[in-house]
């Protein structure tokens, strides 16, 4: 509560003649210096082994990593809620920090408390000026739930062949036919960083971003930020990404069952 009311007040000050009132944009405060050194505390001893001093991406055990370390320098995220371009929230990064990223080296830090978390989260931001400007902060996208069909076994199997035919169509061309990330331009693609970015095979046992339906439906809708995947919002319905979502279901129910065979 302090922290928050601390925070805006520090906010205040910082932004002088611009007088920007506390909230001004959606979701803006500036990085709290009260928790930068705590922060960097915590970021020294967890975080610079891959994310380097400078928040670079470079750290001693970067090397060879697919995908690399975030370079938060560069102020692009993969990982929001928030619209296509916007920094992520609080919340979204503490998330990955809590959890992790399945198949990446981003571990999940479980040992850490609720306000070194807290802290590390803040210092991050202290690599990028984008944070500083409330242009590049937005509220998290208000998603729709799941529709009724997705929880009914047969409206879900009809729906997801629907989903199968926009999948061919739509999506093929990098995530293969077969959705296991061998389409056509796979190897050719790069994230804003100029590193490779293989698109993700969707029969993985685990996937980055969540396996839940809502998982796939919020990816499809708000993209994935420096990287090629794109933002689906304009070129499909509502309706034709719950329908992909109920596909991707299907693509992993399938794997596991080989597996077991
Ligand atoms: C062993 C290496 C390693 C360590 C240690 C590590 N990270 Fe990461 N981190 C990564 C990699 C690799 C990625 C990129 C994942 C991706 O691109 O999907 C990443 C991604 C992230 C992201 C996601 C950024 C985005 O694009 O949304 C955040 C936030 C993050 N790390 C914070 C931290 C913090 C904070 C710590 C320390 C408490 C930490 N990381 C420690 C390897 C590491
Ligand atoms: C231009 C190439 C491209 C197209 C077209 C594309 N994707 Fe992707 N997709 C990617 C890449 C690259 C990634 C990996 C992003 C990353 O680095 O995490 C990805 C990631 C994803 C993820 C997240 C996986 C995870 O690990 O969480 C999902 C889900 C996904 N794509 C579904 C789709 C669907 C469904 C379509 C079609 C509607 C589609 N993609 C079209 C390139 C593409």
């Amino acid at each position: 509560m302090n922290l928050a009311v601390l925070g805006c007040s520090v906010a205040l000050v910082m932004a002088s003649a611009a007088a920007l009132p506390c909230g001004a944009a959606d979701g803006f405060a500036l990085p709290d210096e009260s928790l930068y050194a705590m922060g960097r505390h915590v970021y020294e001893r967890n975080c610079l082994v891959c994310h380097g001093r400078w928040g670079d991406g470079d750290g001693e055990m970067s090397k060879g990593m697919v995908p690399k370390p975030r370079k938060f320098s560069s102020g692009i995220f993969k990982y929001r809620s928030t619209p296509a371009g916007a920094l992520p929230t609080d919340d979204d990064l503490i998330r990955t920090v809590r959890g992790g990223r399945a198949n990446t080296s981003m571990p999940y830090f479980t040992h850490l408390s609720d306000r070194e978390v807290r802290a590390v989260v803040e210092f991050i931001k202290f690599f990028s000026p984008r944070w500083r400007k409330p242009e590049n902060h937005a509220a998290p996208v208000k998603l729709p739930d799941p529709p009724v069909w997705l929880a009914e076994p047969l409206g879900a199997t009809r729906r997801a062949e629907a989903g199968r035919l926009v999948f061919v169509a739509a999506c093929s061309l990098c995530h293969g036919a077969e959705g296991d990330g061998k389409g056509p331009s796979a190897l050719t693609l790069l994230d804003a960083w100029g590193d490779p970015c293989p698109p993700a095979n969707l029969r993985a046992p685990a996937l980055r971003n969540g396996r839940a339906p809502a998982d796939y439906f919020r990816v499809l809708t708000l993209g994935i930020h420096g990287t090629p995947m794109p933002s689906f919002a304009e070129a499909l319905t509502e309706e034709q990404r719950w329908e992909l979502a109920a596909f991707l279901g299907t693509l992993h129910r399938t794997e596991a069952a080989a597996v077991t065979r």
